[in-house]
This record gives structure tokens, C-alpha cells and sequence, in this order.
């Protein structure tokens, strides 16, 4: 087994479970030495898939510590619930394991200092596994902007926009962190599926950065309309408090000048959508409608729009990503859409060549601190709070986001 990585997976809920089925099993090259869950009856159903999967033996504990002074796993993936990520991607560090860490909002700024301290410690790498960079209309857009098809970018905009009012909902019985965190918390709790691709398209921590923020949060009704309506009038009075407002919208401001606007739309009834945008001086792209439009080529479309959506399809030949080019012929795999493979593929491949990481801490810093940093705002009234610089300078020559097939 000496050329194939032993990995460790901390977290066997479902993101833990989907990434193990979809993207670690059917791999030859990754074998899993040990797996971790604070219960026991999700280390015996994963030990089940294994074994159904025709694969070695894992090791389960439920202390992460222990995967971590095992010497055969080179690497760890976490897949925990938010609040432990950064104590035990900071544990992984220092343990010296390549390290991979489920996508998340930051608690404090603290903690996202102690990401980028431990790694300059440390020099172990860490990645941010924000599979959305690696999306194919995501990587189409970069592709698009890099060769100057929108022009000056001025505007992105993006959003998790999904009705999770089942998930939140039932997070007593299916033992998710979601429920406590609406319950406690009032922030742009999910950043980063829309923030990473637009950061990507912006140089964000790569000749440019975040400076500024603004974030105000709607009224909270959602969750207790659906919480009557699903479980009756018990619900009525002390368990339907919940601290987090049903929309959240956050304005960031970048240092060479570009806005970002991100919203968070998780429970109110909808469709789901990341809402990404990209506007520039040449046009513009809408994800809501699947079209971009040009100027001199579009605007007599300008009032009768619905006729042009779905125009996007128009632009994959000429500028397609070449890690989705490559991807498509060889075949699709994994879950969302295909994403999550290549996610994995990047990390595993630095991994195994002992190179750096795609998404690094830098980024997985600045990303996750939209949540505390919004927390504050919104507690604020709206106020502006700045944004830290966590490559303090490095931001000036870091090169511009790139990703290989
Ligand atoms: N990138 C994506 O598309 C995507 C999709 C879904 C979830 N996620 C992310 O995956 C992570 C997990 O989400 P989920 O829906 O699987 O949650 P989940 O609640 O189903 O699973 C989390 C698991 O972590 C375990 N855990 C918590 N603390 C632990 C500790 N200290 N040691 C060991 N195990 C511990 C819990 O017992 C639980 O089984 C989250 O960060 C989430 O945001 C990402």
C-alpha cells in the first residue's frame, strides 16, 4: 500500500458519508486507516461500507487525537460539524497531516488567526474544500473573465439560496448542528459556496482583498411558520425562537474597488440557486437565467431579455475551463454535479506530491471570517467592520487563482 495515501475522515454525518461513497472509494490510489464520530452507530455504518465496498479494515474512534499520532494517515479530511473545524484542522497541522476541511462560517477573527499561525508554524498545508470553486460554470465565468469577455469587473454578487426548513427543523432527530446554530446565531452563516468562485474572479488574497463589510438580517419568520405547520402547537411558544434572520444581505467592499453582494436565504420556501452575477464594463453574466450579455451585441434585447436565457450554452465551446474539458472526456464523477470529485482530486494530488494546495489557509481565513464579521455588523445595526488582511501583504504578490486538470 506504500504509493497510495492513508487518510484519516473526521465527521461521518452526511457530507462525511457522500464524499467516502462518492469520491474516496472509488479511488485506487487513497485507502481510509482510520475514521472518527463522536457516535458510534455512524463508525460502525461507515465500518459496514467499507466492507461492503471491498476495502480494508478502518480504524474508528471517537477521538480525533487518536487518527492524529497515527502514523500511516498522511492526510485528514473534516467533515465535522462547524464549531470543531478549526480546533481539529489546527490539531491536524500540527500533526503534520495534509489537512482538508469542510467548507464553514468562522465563530470568532481568533480563529481564523489560528488557521494562518498554525500554518506559517507549521508549514503543513491545509485546504479549504469550497467545492464550488471547481463548479463548471464557476470555473466557465473565471475562464470568461480572464479572458476579458466582461470587461473592468465592477460588481459579483452570489447566495446560498436553499430551503433548508426540513434540515434545520429536524436537527434534534437527525442530531445536526444547524438547528443550535439558527437558534444562537444571527450572521451570513454560509459564505462560502458563492463568496470562493467570486474571490477566485477577483483575485481576492491574489492582488486583491476584502476591506470592508456591511451585513443587515431580516426578521426571523420562516422557521417558525414551518415549525407550527410541521410539528403543531407545541412549537408554538419557547422552541420557536430562532436568532437567525431569514434573509441576511452583506455588501463587501474590495481594495481595488469592486463590490460584492452576498445573500443567505435558507428559510423561507424557494428553488435553489447560488444567484452568482458578475458585472463588468463590457457585460454581464446572470446565473438566475443562465445568459450573459454583451455590450454592442445585446442590448437591443435589452427590454425582451427572457428570449436570450439560457444563452450561456452559446459561450462552453470558446471558453470552457480546461480542468472541465479535460473532466468531461474523460467522464463525470461524484456528487454535485460532478464537483466534489474534482475537490477531492486536487487535494489528494498535492497530497501525494507533497505540493501545495489549491485553496489554501489564507483563503479558508478570509472566507470564513464573512460570518463573525457579519455577526457583528448585523448586531451593529449595519455598521461597517473591517475586513483583516490574513496574508498580512502577501495579498500584493500573491498570483492570480489558478486550478490544473
Ligand atoms: N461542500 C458541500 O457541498 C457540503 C455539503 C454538505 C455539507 N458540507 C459541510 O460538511 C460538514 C458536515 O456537514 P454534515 O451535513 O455532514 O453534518 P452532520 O451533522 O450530518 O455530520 C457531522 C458529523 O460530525 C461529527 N462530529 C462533530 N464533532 C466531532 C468531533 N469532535 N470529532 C468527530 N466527529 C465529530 C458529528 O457527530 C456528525 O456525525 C459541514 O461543515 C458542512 O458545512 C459541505
Amino acid at each position: 500500500m506504500n504509493n497510495k495515501l492513508g487518510i484519516g475522515i473526521v465527521g461521518l454525518g452526511r457530507r462525511g458519508m457522500a464524499l467516502l461513497e462518492s469520491c474516496i472509494l472509488p479511488r485506487e490510489d487513497v485507502y481510509v486507516v482510520a475514521v472518527c464520530d463522536l457516535y458510534e452507530d455512524r463508525i460502525i455504518r461507515t465500518a459496514e461500507i467499507l466492507k461492503e465496498a471491498g476495502k480494508p479494515e478502518a480504524k474508528g474512534v471517537h477521538d480525533y487525537r487518536e487518527i492524529l499520532q497515527m502514523e500511516e494517515v498522511e492526510a485528514i479530511i473534516i467533515t465535522s460539524s462547524w464549531e470543531e473545524h478549526v480546533e481539529i484542522a489546527c490539531a491536524s497541522m500540527y500533526a503534520g497531516k495534509y489537512t482538508a476541511i469542510e467548507v464553514g462560517g468562522a465563530y470568532s477573527i481568533d480563529q481564523c488567526w489560528q488557521l494562518v499561525h498554525t500554518y506559517e508554524q507549521t508549514k503543513t498545508e491545509c485546504m479549504f474544500l469550497e467545492n464550488c470553486c471547481f463548479g463548471r460554470e464557476e470555473l466557465l465565468l473565471l475562464s470568461m473573465v480572464r479572458h476579458n469577455v466582461f470587461g473592468e469587473l465592477v460588481h459579483c454578487q452570489g447566495g446560498y439560496l436553499h430551503d433548508l426548513r426540513e434540515q434545520i427543523a429536524y436537527g434534534k432527530e437527525n442530531r445536526h448542528y444547524r438547528l443550535r446554530n439558527y437558534i444562537g446565531r444571527n450572521c451570513e452563516n454560509y459564505p462560502t459556496h458563492e463568496l470562493g468562485p467570486i474571490a477566485n474572479i477577483l483575485d481576492i488574497n491574489r492582488g486583491n482583498r476584502m476591506l470592508t463589510l456591511v451585513s443587515v438580517a431580516s426578521k426571523a419568520a420562516g422557521m417558525r411558520e414551518y415549525l407550527q405547520r410541521e410539528k403543531g402547537v407545541s412549537y408554538k411558544e419557547k422552541d420557536s425562537y430562532f436568532a437567525q434572520g431569514d434573509i441576511v444581505t452583506t455588501v463587501i467592499q474590495c481594495a481595488r474597488g469592486e463590490t460584492i453582494c452576498l445573500t443567505l436565504d435558507t428559510t423561507l420556501p424557494r428553488p435553489y440557486s447560488r444567484g452568482l452575477q458578475v458585472h463588468g464594463t463590457k457585460g454581464m453574466y446572470m446565473e438566475s437565467n443562465r445568459s450573459v450579455f454583451l455590450d454592442e451585441k445585446d442590448n437591443k434585447f435589452d427590454l425582451e431579455w427572457n428570449k436570450k436565457w439560457n444563452n450561456l450554452e452559446e459561450y462552453f465551446a470558446e471558453y470552457e475551463h480546461p480542468v472541465w474539458r479535460k473532466y468531461l472526456d474523460e467522464g463525470i464523477r461524484g456528487g454535485h454535479d460532478g464537483m466534489d470529485w474534482l475537490t477531492l482530486a486536487a487535494f489528494f494530488k498535492a497530497a501525494k506530491e507533497r505540493k501545495p494546495v489549491p485553496i489554501d489557509i489564507y483563503d479558508a481565513a478570509s472566507w470564513m471570517s464573512i460570518s463573525c464579521l457579519s455577526e457583528e455588523s448585523i448586531a451593529k445595526g449595519g455598521m461597517p467592520v473591517f475586513i483583516p488582511d490574513f496574508t498580512n501583504g502577501k495579498w500584493l504578490v500573491r498570483t492570480p487563482w489558478n486550478v490544473e486538470g
